[in-house]
């Protein structure tokens, strides 16, 4: 399988503080690596490198052969916090990225259309954020990240702040998603049940300066829905061994 994503060596301190020092990991195309660690181990900087937002002080970001310098077109970022804007619709929401790209007006307009069916948002594309549901906010964001057409999804935290049931439910639909659309995705999350129910492979990362403490192959079929992995024989397994992992002190 080939490496999408190669982090080599890569070390990023701010000021004297190490957040992460020759930290190496790598995605597969096509593949969802979900990162489970410590609040404040240096998740969102992790990911932020990637997606060419913050520069590293040492190693490298290679995404498809090239080192990361800059944001590129074909990786889009879904932020925990929606980062929507309040002052723009639904539609205009969705469309910024595509707009600010550049796409001529009738491929925006197509886009936009298909990937607010995709998150089943049709009917909303007139609505301002402070109109929808913290769900809905999320899938606004989301339908942003997929209008671009990329071929990497960053994720941080993306249903963090959602109630359990809408977190579910949204967990499912990024499932069927990825039947349709199938990106690599780097999925960071608090939560072990949704980074085993989502991610091919977890990254356990340890406290500061963050390390990978493990990597746990899922190896629970797809397609799968939240439920179908739960009852898979070997999720206690996997749930049991990231807990004990981020439970133990770094050494
Ligand atoms: N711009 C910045 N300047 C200085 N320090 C920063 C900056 N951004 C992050 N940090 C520090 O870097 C460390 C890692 O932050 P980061 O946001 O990457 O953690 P995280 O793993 O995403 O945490 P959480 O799980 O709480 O989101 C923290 O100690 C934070 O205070
Ligand atoms: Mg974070």
């Amino acid at each position: 399988m080939t490496e999408r994503i190669v982090v080599e060596r890569a070390t990023k301190r701010y000021g004297e503080m190490t957040v992460f020092q020759t930290l190496d990991l790598s995605v597969r195309e096509g593949e969802t690596v979900c990162i489970l660690g410590p609040s404040g181990c240096g998740k969102t900087t992790l990911l932020r490198s990637m997606h060419g937002l913050i520069p590293l002080d040492d190693g490298r970001i290679v995404i498809d052969g090239a080192a990361v310098t800059s944001p590129r077109r074909n990786v889009a970022m879904v932020f925990q916090h929606f980062g929507l804007m309040p002052w723009k619709r639904v539609s205009e929401n969705i469309a910024y990225g595509i707009t600010l790209a550049g796409l001529p007006s009738a491929v925006c307009a197509e886009r936009v259309r298909k990937y607010t069916e995709m998150v089943g948002l049709t009917g909303f594309e007139r609505s301002y954020p402070y109109q929808l549901s913290g769900g809905m906010q999320q899938r606004v964001g989301l339908a942003r990240a997929l209008a671009m057409e990329p071929d990497v999804l960053l994720m941080d935290e993306p249903f963090g702040a959602l109630d359990a049931q809408t977190r579910e439910i949204l967990q499912d639909e990024l499932l069927h998603i990825h039947t349709l659309v199938p990106h690599t995705m780097v999925f960071i999350t608090h939560s072990i049940e949704e980074a085993i129910a989502l991610g091919d492979r977890v990254v356990v990362m340890s406290s500061r300066p963050a390390r990978v403490r493990e990597i746990l192959a899922v190896g629970i079929p797809r397609p799968r829905t939240v439920a179908s992995v739960i009852a898979h024989p070997r999720f206690i397994e996997l749930r049991d061994r990231c807990w004990r992992l981020l439970r133990e002190k770094a050494a």
